[in-house]
């Protein structure tokens, strides 16, 4: 038997000190949720997209409602979400107009043939689902300029169950003041977001650099060589910043239900739950 756990990010950058309270509360009430599927024997993916959707649910981080605004003051939502069980995978890229874009990602999943789908075609196939498309303005909140150009918010959740299966999802709104139509790492497999029978990753941060990092399946390769979760989180990042520089932090869990995280920037929640108890970090 695994030692079932969950660990949540609310992305990574420099955030407003006064907020920091309130963005421990989100990923503990993230992570909640999704402790309370595991710990009833329920599935990592299960687990990590209910945890992800407390965070697109809540306006002060960068996913679903409360996304940054792209050049064009619009929001464009990019999700996925993988099951390290089956190598199965969902991702959806440049949606607007869907409130929590993790569950679509997780339909892409599991009721389509393919991996990911974007825009218009997402949407399509969201309501062939029976999605209800919200007014994207409902994805938008009041917030100042400077304070989402400083971010680099994105959320992500990684479990492990009870049976050893692994699962990550990630989620965000992407970088403000993006072209229309730029996809981030977080919806490619093995750059924002990776789940295998080893480990399960999710990252944040500047998804260019990211991209090029491919860095949760460095992370995931690097704990194949014989890192530990830590190592392994570690060394990617350090991976990174040495070629690549830029902000980012990722978190990982492996199949012994060891948990861990690592950031670049000063800033990154995170709230991690196991059988042994809660660790809370900003
Ligand atoms: N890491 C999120 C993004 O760059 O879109």
């Amino acid at each position: 038997m695994s030692k079932p756990g969950i660990i949540v990010h609310g992305g990574c950058g420099r955030i407003d000190e006064s907020t920091i309270e309130e963005r421990q509360a989100g990923v503990k009430q993230a992570a909640e949720a999704g402790w309370a599927i595991l710990s009833q024997g329920g599935s990592a993916i299960d687990a990590v997209e209910a945890a992800v959707v407390v965070l697109e649910d809540l306006p002060l981080f960068n996913a679903g409602r409360g996304s940054v605004l792209n050049r064009e003051g619009r929001v464009e939502t990019d999700a996925a979400i993988m099951n390290g069980a089956t190598l199965a995978a969902g991702a959806i890229a440049g949606v607007t107009g869907i409130l929590n874009p993790i569950r679509l990602a997780r339909r892409v999943m599991d009721a389509s043939p393919h991996v990911m789908l974007i825009g218009d075609g997402a949407e399509l196939f969201a309501r062939s689902q029976g999605f209800v498309r919200c007014d994207p303005r409902e994805l938008i909140v009041e917030r100042r300029q400077e304070e989402w150009e400083r971010e680099h918010g994105t959320v992500g959740a990684v479990a492990c169950d009870q049976a050893g299966r692994l699962a990550a999802a990630t989620s965000t709104g992407g970088i403000a003041n993006k072209l229309p139509g730029r996809v981030g790492d977080s919806p490619l497999i093995g750059c924002g977001t990776y789940a295998d029978a080893r480990v399960a990753v999710s990252c944040t941060g500047d998804g260019e650099r990211i991209i090029r990092m491919t860095l949760a399946r460095l992370a995931a390769f690097l704990h194949e060589q014989g890192g530990s979760a830590q190592q392994a989180t570690d060394q990617a990042l350090g991976q990174l910043e040495a070629q690549l520089g830029g902000e980012a932090g990722l978190i990982l869990i492996d199949a012994s239900g060891n948990a861990a995280f690592a950031k670049s920037s000063h800033r990154m929640p995170v709230c991690a739950i196991s059988e042994t108890g809660v660790i809370l970090q900003c």
